[in-house]
């Protein structure tokens, strides 16, 4: 009930400008954490889409978690500069050392490891970001001890 108030306030700021759906989708995983399933047709009365257009929006985009994620995300990059830098060996390494893979959330719900497309540091590849913190230049070795307490 909590979520869906937060989200009726969300809605009503954003309904009304044009291309609304993105960027009311954003600011609901700002809020929230995620885009919870039973937030959806809410937002889809409101803009006047069909659940299924706003389920297909949701799922098309990477970027958005349809479950809560784990108390720390771990986010490798792996677009294209990265990607040239070793960013799925990174992903890879992060997967070992967390006990986790990509796309999901630790059993114990301590950590979750996202790919990601981009994090704005292409000229520093490969990046990384935990929590809120973005790290250039990201070498194997320098991943295993940023990742050593993450989800300790
Ligand atoms: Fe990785 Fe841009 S490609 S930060």
């Amino acid at each position: 009930a909590q979520d869906l108030a937060t989200v009726s306030a969300l809605i009503a700021e954003h309904r009304d400008q044009p291309g609304a759906l993105l960027p009311l989708l954003h600011a609901v995983q700002d809020a929230l954490g995620h885009v919870p399933d039973d937030v959806v047709p809410a937002i889809a009365r409101a803009l006047g889409l069909s659940r299924a257009e706003v389920h297909g929006v949701i799922t098309y985009y990477h970027f958005f978690r349809r479950e809560a994620p784990g108390r720390q995300v771990v986010q490798v990059c792996r677009a294209e500069a990265c990607q040239a830098c070793g960013g799925e060996e990174l992903l890879a390494l992060a997967e070992r050392v967390l006990g986790c893979e990509r796309h999901s959330t630790r059993a114990d719900g301590a950590v979750t490891l996202e790919p990601v497309y981009c994090l704005g540091l292409c000229a520093s590849s490969p990046a990384v970001q935990i929590g809120e913190k973005l790290h250039a230049r990201v070498t194997p070795a320098r991943l295993q001890s940023l990742l050593a307490h993450v989800a300790d």
